[in-house]
């Protein structure tokens, strides 16, 4: 289902499994602005008949968001400040803002980063098995609803316009897979 051109880089994992404190207290904050980044859309012209979606999603996101506020604290991890992501705000930089196709890119990278969760929040469910089954088991809970994310966001962009999406979805991929490449990305 997926789209993308490069694989999770090989020293992606074993970084988080060697630093799962911080790593849950990025992901809450990942899911803090993604519930925010939803909201956010809702501003878009184009998505105003998509309203009701995008509350519906950003809701997901805050429930996720409190899901990994109570494992932090059940683990007695403090909240506290996320790490810079190069990735997204590498995407997030080649947003032509200012015109009427922003709506577009900012759908698009959207999905890329939804996709992008999806796909590690799996490994991760696997990956963690036998050393964490909770953290297993919350990450695996997790799969379906950021791949709906994904698509979502996608439809939505293609819903707009199918060729601009289908340009940009190609500039962006290439994009995402040198980002890939190029930054160790958590
Ligand atoms: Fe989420
Ligand atoms: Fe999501």
């Amino acid at each position: 289902m997926l789209l993308f051109r490069e694989k999770i880089q090989a020293d992606w994992l074993p970084k988080v499994l060697g630093n799962l404190p911080a790593v849950l207290v990025d992901h809450a904050h990942l899911e803090r602005k993604a519930a925010t980044t939803a909201l956010n859309l809702e501003k878009f012209r184009d998505l105003y008949a998509r309203v009701g979606e995008l509350n519906a999603i950003a809701i997901e996101e805050l429930q996720h968001f409190q899901r990994v506020l109570e494992l932090l604290n059940r683990r007695g991890i403090p909240f506290g400040q996320p790490y810079p992501s190069p990735w997204i705000s590498g995407l997030m930089k080649s947003i032509r803002n200012g015109t009427r196709l922003q709506v577009i890119d900012h759908l698009v990278c959207c999905s890329l980063i939804e996709g992008r969760s999806c796909e590690k929040f799996q490994v991760l469910a696997a990956k963690l098995k036998t050393i964490d089954a909770e953290l297993a088991a919350f990450y695996g809970s997790l799969v379906e609803s950021e791949g709906n994310h994904y698509a979502t966001y996608l439809l939505m962009a293609r819903a707009i316009d199918e060729g601009e999406t289908d340009r940009r979805l190609d500039f962006y991929l290439d994009l995402e897979s040198t980002a890939n490449v190029a930054l160790s990305q958590r």
